[in-house]
């Protein structure tokens, strides 16, 4: 897999993908990661890339010019574009799922107050935001997206452990808690079923606790 990500911000996009697991992917050359900076394909002698909204409004948008340069010269045939952008849609482990199956994803991340809409309209298959939170920079929002689609890669994860028993891998559902050694800390025990051999009991525990834990943190996932 082939990613670029076009950005004000290059540096903040490619750092949490420069270590650990993904840096590994990235050496063994399961995926390309590169970086770009969207000012050099600004057309102006200032490196501009923003300009105010028609019809008036709060702050600055990315202007058409530079983008639509960058998508021309970085797209193919297989791509697809993403733009990142809180008007998107959620990102959720099924969207990184399916991206994993991609060739080559192009994304485009916003900055200002967002982009020229013509932009959307004619370069852009999906627009995806990572939550209900705003970010001063959609590079953040990129790098989450590319984390989350590297590790479902083949051969990423280092271990043969498939990314399946997690949390949403079943979308309705948190992982259970999990205790490790010592089994008694500062007074704390492991509950004594993990430690009793017993698979069946072992995984009604598992269950159990998982929906508890659902039903505390996530009660929308079970409505
Ligand atoms: Cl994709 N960009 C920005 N700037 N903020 C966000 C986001 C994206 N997703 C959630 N918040």
């Amino acid at each position: 897999m082939r990613i670029d990500i076009v950005t004000l911000f290059p540096e903040v996009a490619l750092a949490p993908l420069s270590d650990s697991i993904i840096r590994r992917a990235r050496a063994a050359a399961i995926v390309e990661v590169v970086g770009h900076q969207l000012r050099d394909w600004s057309e102006d002698k200032h490196r501009r890339v923003d300009d105010s909204p028609c019809g008036g409004g709060q702050g600055m948008l990315l202007k058409p010019e530079p983008l639509f340069a960058a998508v021309e010269e970085l797209r193919r045939p297989e791509t697809r574009v993403i733009l990142m952008t809180p008007q998107g849609r959620p990102f959720k482990q099924a969207m990184a799922r399916e991206l994993a199956g991609q060739e080559h994803l192009l994304i485009l991340c916003g900055h200002y107050e967002g982009v020229d809409h013509r932009v959307v309209e004619t370069l852009v298959d999906e627009e995806v935001s990572i939550g209900d939170y705003v970010l001063t920079n959609g590079a953040l929002a990129a790098a989450v997206v590319c984390d989350a689609v590297i590790r479902l890669l083949p051969g990423a994860l280092g271990d043969e452990r498939s990314p399946l028993d997690e949390s949403f891998s079943d979308p309705r559902r948190l992982e259970a808690p999990a205790y490790t050694r010592p089994v008694e800390f500062r007074g704390l025990a492991v509950p004594e079923v993990l430690l009793s051999g017993h698979h069946g009991k072992i995984h009604a525990w598992k269950e159990e606790n998982a929906l508890a834990r659902t039903r505390r943190n996530r009660p929308d996932l079970l409505e």
